[in-house]
Formats: structure tokens, C-alpha cells, sequence
């Protein structure tokens, strides 16, 4: 497809997003607000009965749970909030797992007009507290055990939080004895249901910390008014219809979780799965064929995780309900793209989006996608390469070149502010483009290739590289299981990509494979980019949302060699506790 100048497609410029909110149900005196457009329009269109959640525990009980409940449920979480004291704007920040509360406190808070503020339940008391203490959280809702374990210690320091409201850990069960804590549960089911606050397209709804692997928390502020394109991504990239069985994997302090387990499935009136287990591959499979899961949105480290389990074990569970399955969070490569085609019978898309943009903005759908590829921007969606100049921007047309990638700041989802900083979040705009940083190369046909975050790139002999291009090829080798690149310093060349792999089941490691794959690599990319350097590792270390945390390899691979770099074996936990 030809692009005109501007770096759109003709088709986005023309999308009207006036007559695109004018499928919201709007709040019956005027107005705009999440929770009204999740349950209650579907309860006042005669879907009161229809199911909106089933809820697996870990020992698999299972609860069903009607629109009409949970928008009850809702109404009183939210009269309870009100008899804290929460006022519109308010932020309440949410310490839980995934569970039927988790989707009560959530609609209960938009209610109230408050703010709904997950947080990730692996972090420590540490960032806990700089995130509580940035949020200004009045209130928080937490489980038992982990309001005991990481909240209890640093509370004395939190001055903005008043109140504590506990979810005992198993159903059915009250609280014990804890200073300053109410019963979540007891609370809500005496109190008298509140109605929603009138709220409008610009109050603020949501706020979630960026996963970053920088360091420094910045929490992306949403409005109400990203609805809209919660409402029309579920469309354009699940085709989502009432009949959908829809899960997300994603855990409650991403965003992932808040806008696509969430959000979307109960706007579109599906029924939501809400799975409380960890992952478990013999579980997830089972789990997706006895729900009968029509939909399926995860992540690439969950189903290359899957691919490792073997194919023989997924294709004992081919007889699936399932049409579409989609990932996000970081580069799906073809390879597992088109594993899940082989095994599960049906094809994984990748879609990109960020904290900041509240929404799938580039996705491959079922009819229009190029395994590889982030696919092309939605219907909506002006996206263009760029070169960042001072304070301008170049939008760079010709195919395949590497530039910054930007969006049109006109979308509905795009974060309203970084709490408490204003100049980082004007920082992120030029002439009226949102810069995402992250490089990014646009095909001829429009399809938008990942090259890495802008501060991940290799600079090796006057080359640039991304470290995706290395770990896609490298996949591809039957002994890899997961791969991550960097780039390593050298006198000579300035940096050296260096990887670092996890092997598949049957694969040892040792000197020959090292070999081998350093020999693969310079078949596939040619020796001015193939990895100098393998190091076997049994775990690659992750951000809480499963990214691979280059920064933790960056530094593995500068450390000077030492006596167990001759032949290195694991040493890296799963997963990081803090940033
Ligand atoms: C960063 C955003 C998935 C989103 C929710 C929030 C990377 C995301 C892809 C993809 C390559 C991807 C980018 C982006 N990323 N999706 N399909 N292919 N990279 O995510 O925690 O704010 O992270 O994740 O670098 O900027 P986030």
C-alpha cells in the first residue's frame, strides 16, 4: 500500500473517532465512565443474566458470576469507598491476585470516580512504598498476606494512606486480627448499593507504574475516555462477540491485565475467565480446552515457555475451543508465531502497544498479519517512523529504514500525564507526535518490524544492531529455548553482541554446542553481527512482566571473566523481586 507523505495510511487519517464513542452507552445523565460502560449498560440492555467471570481458584474451584452481580457488587465496593472518604480523583491503589475481587474493587473504584491503582504483588516493601508514596493512595485493597508481608512494615510512612481494606486468602473466610484493616468482604456485602459518580471522557480512571527496566517508576495516568478504544481494539484485534470465552493472562499489576482482562472482554459483553494460578503449562492447556476459551491473549515468554514443554504435549490438547490467540509485551518471533498454528491449530499474533498508549495501537490480525512483524497500526492509528532532531521530528518514508516509532497524539487511550512529572511527560511529545522510543523499521507493505528499545541498541564496528534481529535468527536453532542479546565492550569494536541462552530439554550444554551456535550465527547474520560470545545461562532474568531484563545481562557481560566464565553454567533467578 502506497503511504502518503505524512507517514499514514489514507484510511487512519479518515478515522472518525467522534462516531466511533457514539457506540458507548454514555452514563444516563451525561458522561462517560468505565464501569457503567463493563456492567451496568449491559444490565439495562436485559444481559443482567449473562455470565461476566468465571473464576478459578488454585485448587481449581470454580465460581460463575453474572453481569447483574458484579454490577451490584460494584455498586456497594463503591458505597464503601464513599464511607472511607474517597472523593472523585482519589487514588486507591489494588494489591491483589487475579480473582473475583480484583474485578469488584476495580468497577467499584470507577464508581466512586476514583483512581484504580494495581500494583504488582512480586514487589518488595521498597518499590511498594515509592510507588503508594507517588500515587498518593488513600486507600488499599490487598490481600491478607501480602498486605502482612510487604505493606504492614512500611505503613508508618505512607501518609496519604488512611485506609486498609484486607481480602481474607481463601473464599468464603473472614480476616484475622490486623490494627487499622477492615474486612473487604464483610464490608461489601452489608453495605447499600451507591450509584456511579458522574464522571467525563477526561477524569482520570487508572494509573499504572511502567514495568521499565530503567529503574525509576513513572506511573501513566488514563481517562475515562480510553473506553473507546478498549471497546473498538477488542473488535479489530479479537473480534470479540458475547459468545467469547475470553482469557488474559497477564498479571494485575500490568496494564495488560487492567485494559485486556478487564476492560475489554466485559465491554464487548464476553465472559471473562479469570484464572488465580501461577503459570503451568500442563494447567494453561487443560485450563483453555475444559473453559473452552475461544480467545487467548499471553505473552512470548509464556508460550515460548509452552514450546519448551515440547509439541507433543500440545498437541494432546488440538481439540480446543480456541479461534485466536494474541501476544504482547515483547517481540513474538515467526517461530512462535507459527508454533501455535502446528500444535494448537491456531496462529499466535503479536501486537504492540505501551503503558503510555492504554491500547493495542499495531497489531496482525487473523486475515491481515506477517508472523514477525508487530503488524500495522489499527484502524485509528497514525504511526510513522521518525527521527528525533532537537526539538523536531522527521518522518522518514522510505521502506525499511530504522527510525524512532511515533503516533498521532489524537488517541482516545494515550496517557494524560506521569503523576507528579510534568516535564518527563511533555518530554515524550514533538509537533503533535507521541515518541514511543522504541526503533522500529516499516516494510513496504506497512507492516511495522521491532528493532529494540532505543536505549537496548548494539554499536558494534560502526554498525547499529538490534538485539531482536540476533535473538529471532538464533530462536530458530532446535536447541534454544530463549535467547538475549547485548552488547558487550570492546576496544576494538566498541560493543561485541554477547548471548546469552537457555537450552531446550535434550540439549547439553559444553564447548560443542558453543560452537555450534556460534558457527550458526555466522551463517544466518554474517560475522559483523553474529554473537561473539555464548554463555549458557538456566534462567533468563525478567522484569515482573516477563521481559528479559537486559540490564542484568549487560552487566553479567561486562563483568571481567572469571574462573567460572570457562564454562558458565545458570546462577540467575527466574524473576527480579525489585526493579
Ligand atoms: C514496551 C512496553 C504490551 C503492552 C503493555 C504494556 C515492548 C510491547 C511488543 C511487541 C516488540 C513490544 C516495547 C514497548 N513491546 N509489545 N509486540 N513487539 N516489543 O507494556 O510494560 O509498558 O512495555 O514493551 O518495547 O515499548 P509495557
Amino acid at each position: 500500500m502506497a503511504l502518503p507523505n505524512n507517514g499514514t495510511t489514507a484510511d487512519d487519517s479518515r478515522f472518525d473517532w467522534n462516531s466511533a464513542r457514539t457506540l458507548l452507552a454514555g452514563l444516563p445523565g451525561g458522561g462517560i465512565n468505565i464501569a457503567h460502560e463493563a456492567v451496568d449498560r449491559h444490565v439495562a440492555a436485559g444481559q443482567g443474566e449473562r455470565t461476566a467471570l468465571v473464576s478459578l481458584g488454585r485448587h481449581y474451584e470454580r465460581h460463575k458470576i453474572s453481569y447483574g452481580q458484579l454490577a451490584a457488587a460494584s455498586a456497594r465496593v463503591c458505597a464503601v469507598l464513599q464511607e472511607l472518604g474517597v472523593q472523585p480523583g482519589d487514588t486507591v491503589a489494588v494489591l491483589l491476585g487475579r480473582s473475583v475481587e480484583l474485578y469488584q474493587a476495580a468497577l467499584g473504584i470507577w464508581k466512586a470516580g476514583a483512581v484504580f491503582c494495581p500494583l504488582f504483588g512480586v514487589f518488595g516493601p521498597g518499590p511498594l512504598r515509592s510507588r503508594l508514596e507517588l500515587s498518593r493512595a488513600k486507600v488499599l485493597i490487598a490481600t491478607e498476606t501480602l498486605y502482612s508481608r510487604k505493606v504492614l512494615s512500611i505503613r508508618g510512612n505512607l501518609a496519604d494512606l488512611r485506609h486498609v481494606l484486607l481480602v481474607a486468602d481463601e473464599p468464603e473466610q473472614s480476616i484475622g486480627d490486623h490494627a487499622g484493616c477492615d474486612d473487604f468482604r464483610a464490608r461489601v456485602a452489608t453495605a447499600q448499593p451507591a450509584a456511579t459518580v458522574a464522571t467525563t471522557e477526561q477524569s482520570p480512571a487508572f494509573m499504572h507504574f511502567t514495568s521499565g527496566t530503567t529503574g525509576i517508576p513513572k506511573g501513566a495516568v488514563h481517562v475515562h475516555g480510553a473506553v473507546v478504544s478498549h471497546l473498538l481494539t477488542g473488535q479489530q484485534v479479537f473480534k470479540l462477540v458475547p459468545d467469547d470465552v475470553y482469557w488474559c493472562t497477564a498479571d494485575p499489576g500490568w496494564i495488560t491485565n487492567t485494559v485486556y482482562g478487564l476492560i475489554v472482554p466485559l465491554v464487548n459483553g464476553c465472559t471473562a475467565l479469570v484464572d488465580e494460578a501461577e503459570f503451568d503449562p500442563r494447567r494453561w492447556y487443560g485450563v483453555l480446552k475444559d473453559e473452552a476459551v475461544t480467545v487467548w491473549y499471553t505473552t512470548p515468554t509464556n508460550i515460548r515457555m509452552m514450546m519448551r514443554y515440547g509439541a507433543a504435549l500440545a498437541r494432546t490438547y488440538r481439540e480446543n475451543s480456541l479461534r485466536l490467540a494474541a501476544s504482547a509485551g515483547e517481540p513474538l518471533g515467526a517461530e512462535a508465531a507459527t508454533w501455535g498454528e502446528k500444535t494448537l491449530g491456531v496462529q499466535f499474533n503479536d501486537t504492540w502497544w505501551q503503558t503510555e498508549t492504554g491500547a493495542i495501537a499495531i497489531a496482525n490480525l487473523a486475515d491481515d498479519g506477517r508472523p514477525g512483524s508487530m503488524g500495522r497500526p489499527l484502524p485509528g492509528v497514525q504511526a510513522a517512523v521518525v527521527n528525533r532532531n532537537l526539538s523536531k521530528v522527521e518522518v522518514v518514508n522510505d521502506p525499511d529504514a530504522v527510525g524512532e516509532l511515533a503516533l498521532r497524539a489524537d488517541l482516545p487511550s494515550l496517557f494524560s500525564s506521569y503523576i507528579g512529572d510534568t516535564s518527563r511527560f511533555q518530554s515524550c511529545f514533538i509537533d503533535g507526535w507521541y515518541l514511543t522510543g522504541d526503533l522500529v523499521r516499516r516494510d513496504a507493505d506497512g507492516f511495522f518490524w521491532f528493532v529494540g528499545r532505543s536505549d537496548d541498541m548494539i554499536k558494534s564496528a560502526g554498525h547499529t544492531i538490534g538485539p531482536f534481529e540476533i535473538e529471532a535468527s538464533m530462536m530458530v536453532h532446535p536447541a534454544v529455548a530463549e535467547i538475549g542479546v547485548v552488547g558487550k565492550p570492546d576496544l576494538l569494536l566498541r560493543e561485541v553482541p554477547v548471548a546469552f541462552v537457555s537450552l531446550n530439554p535434550g540439549f547439553e550444554e559444553g564447548d560443542a554446542l558453543r560452537t555450534e551456535l556460534l558457527y550458526y550465527g555466522r551463517q544466518h547474520l554474517g560475522s559483523a553481527i553474529a554473537p561473539r560470545e555464548i554463555q549458557f545461562v538456566e534462567a533468563m532474568p525478567k522484569t515482573t512482566t516477563g521481559k528479559i531484563l537486559r540490564r542484568a545481562l549487560k552487566a553479567k557481560a561486562s563483568a571481567e571473566p572469571d574462573e567460572d566464565a570457562v564454562l558458565p553454567t545458570s546462577g540467575y533467578p527466574g524473576r527480579f523481586d525489585d526493579e
